[in-house]
């Protein structure tokens, strides 16, 4: 016993962006030294969202394969799908009755995704996902789960049911807190909120230097900066909100110089895709040697989901014998 344990989720939706880096893996990639570290697959959360599920597998492999090549170590880290680990859902089971609907009616975060994808018919299985979520996580009795801020509602939520499983059968889990990642989210091409496959404005990990070219051409600036050497405002501009975090030698002077009006916006983007693509070189090279060797990565996989599998099983004993089910 000894070192806390994480548990760090994500949804299975294919290609990574920067964005799930500087506002997740990095973080991961840092916290797997401190830590012992649980890396979940949530392919089952899928369908809460989306009942297509033909592109599912084929998006786990990207994202591993994303995973692979950012740093996180699958030796330190298992990596496992909740689809394979039955466990989940026979703790999901038993966690539903312990939270009331009227609570998960309450999640901001749920009902921001309603909102936000115009759901007039909630499905049973959307409200209920955080209870899942909490199921992934204490399953592996994390302490810890680092999360974005949408999330820390979720944790919320865990700790009230491992705390009501605690109370009502004997202690067996932890309550967790969420450890929230330093950088916030990146802003997407288009200057919206947030990067995001579906809103098509992301820099992939995966992006060759000639498309991270294009795609910063079109990345929206200060609308006031029309011509080359009017003076710009970096705190509005979405191309300098980059530059702070792939060019960080440099941004002083691109500041500087983008008030002046010496640095035009061609050039800054310039600048800024050579920053981005010094950055994604070798992420790239390792890409390319996990899409030639893919048996590897199914073995990372397999590997993950034993040792996943063995504390699942074993933390799954320990609740049946506390409610003295057989
Ligand atoms: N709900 C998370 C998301 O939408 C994914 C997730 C599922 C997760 N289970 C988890 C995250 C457990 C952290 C811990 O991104």
């Amino acid at each position: 016993m000894g070192r806390k344990r994480i548990l760090s989720g994500m949804r299975p939706t294919g290609k990574l962006h920067i964005g799930h880096y500087v506002g997740a893996l990095e973080n991961w990639v840092k916290l797997q030294n401190d830590y012992d570290s649980f890396h979940l697959i949530a392919d089952y959360h899928v369908l809460t969202t989306s009942l297509d599920t033909s592109g599912i597998y084929d998006n786990t492999i990207e994202m591993i394969i994303d995973w692979l090549s950012t740093g996180l170590d699958p030796a330190k880290s298992p990596f496992f799908r909740q689809s394979q680990i039955k466990e989940h859902t026979e703790l999901f089971l038993i966690y539903t009755m312990l939270i009331t609907t009227a609570r998960l009616e309450r999640n901001p975060t749920v009902k921001d995704q309603i909102r936000e994808l115009n759901i007039d018919n909630v499905i049973f299985g959307h409200l209920g996902y955080p209870v899942l979520q909490a199921a992934d996580i204490l399953l592996y009795k994390g302490d810890a789960v680092p999360v974005g801020e949408d999330q820390v509602p979720h944790v919320e939520i865990t700790r009230e049911i491992a705390r009501k499983f605690n109370q009502q059968y004997g202690i067996v889990f932890p309550e967790p807190e969420p450890l929230l990642t330093a950088f916030s989210r990146l802003q997407g091409l288009d200057g919206n909120s947030k990067m995001s496959k579906s809103l098509n404005n992301t820099v992939l990990l995966s992006d060759s230097p000639d498309i991270v070219g294009q795609k910063l051409r079109k990345a929206v600036t200060d609308p006031q900066k029309l011509r080359k050497n009017d003076p710009g405002r970096p705190e509005v501009c979405l191309v300098f909100t980059y530059q702070k975090k792939f060019n960080p030698l440099e941004v002083n002077e691109i500041e500087e110089n983008c008030r002046s009006g010496a640095l035009g916006c061609v050039d800054c983007k310039a600048k800024c895709s050579a920053g981005i693509n010094r950055f994604l070189a070798p992420i790239l090279e390792k890409r390319n040697y996990y899409e030639n060797n893919r048996n590897e990565v199914l073995d990372v996989l397999n590997d993950g989901e034993t040792k996943a599998r063995a504390v699942a099983k074993e933390t799954m004993e320990e609740v049946r014998q506390k409610m003295k089910f057989g």
